[in-house]
């Protein structure tokens, strides 16, 4: 039994910060660029910002992994419910799979339609859509699937937290021990 309580400093931060950026990285794909035209002006801008940040989760997430396996955690949350105990285990390890697949497919999007030169060389122009680039749609659907199963994440720490009453949360916050 190891006597930690909860996660290291830099985990609990990257944690919450990768929560974040995963949010706003889907709610400007889904509900902003998606629907926006690609010859509008603004659209150059926003997929940088969305790119530039969708990157740095990938950087993020690879920090996160280095110190999630050097630093010490603590012991697994045990209920009494063994088989749901290892689903919300399977969860998290499927949530870091798809933040890279959803990572991998967006920058393969961006290679296929040549992003990088016109977005940061000022070389050549969008394509007058992405939606003939058969890699869009598994870029959408790799975002979605992180979201649905981030939902499923969220609504399993809740659980832990106000109906069996463990403080799950407090193993995800800063603090002293
Ligand atoms: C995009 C959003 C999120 C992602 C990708 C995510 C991902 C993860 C991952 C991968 C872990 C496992 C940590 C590890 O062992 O390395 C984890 C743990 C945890 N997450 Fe999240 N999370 C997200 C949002 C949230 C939110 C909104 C909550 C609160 C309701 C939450 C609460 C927790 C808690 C309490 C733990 C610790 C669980 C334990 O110790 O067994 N997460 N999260
Ligand atoms: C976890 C990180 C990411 C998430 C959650 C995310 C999410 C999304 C979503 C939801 C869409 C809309 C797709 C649709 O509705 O069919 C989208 C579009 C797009 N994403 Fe990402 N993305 C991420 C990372 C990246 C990265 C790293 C790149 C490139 C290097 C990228 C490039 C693009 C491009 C070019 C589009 C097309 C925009 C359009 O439809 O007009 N994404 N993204």
């Amino acid at each position: 039994m190891s006597a930690i309580k909860r996660y290291a400093p830099t985990l609990v931060v990257l944690h919450w910060l990768l929560a974040i950026a995963i949010f706003a990285a889907f709610v400007m794909g889904a509900f902003v660029l998606d629907d926006m035209k690609n010859d509008v002006p603004e659209k150059l801008q926003l997929l940088k910002l969305h790119v530039v940040g969708g990157i740095s989760i990938l950087v993020l997430t690879i920090i996160r992994l280095i110190v999630r396996v050097k630093s010490a955690k603590p012991d697994p949350v045990v209920t009494d419910n063994p088989k749901m105990d290892k689903v919300g285990t399977s969860v998290q390890h499927l949530l870091y799979l798809l933040t890279f697949l959803a990572v991998f497919s967006g920058m393969a999007l961006a290679l296929k339609a040549d992003l990088m030169n016109i977005l940061f060389k000022n070389v050549g122009a969008l394509p007058e859509s992405f939606e003939g680039i058969a890699v869009h749609g598994v870029h959408g659907a790799m975002a979605a699937a992180l979201i649905l199963f981030t939902l499923v994440h969220i609504a399993g720490a809740l659980k832990h937290q106000f109906v069996l009453k463990n403080d799950i949360l407090s193993r995800m916050k800063l603090g002293k021990d």
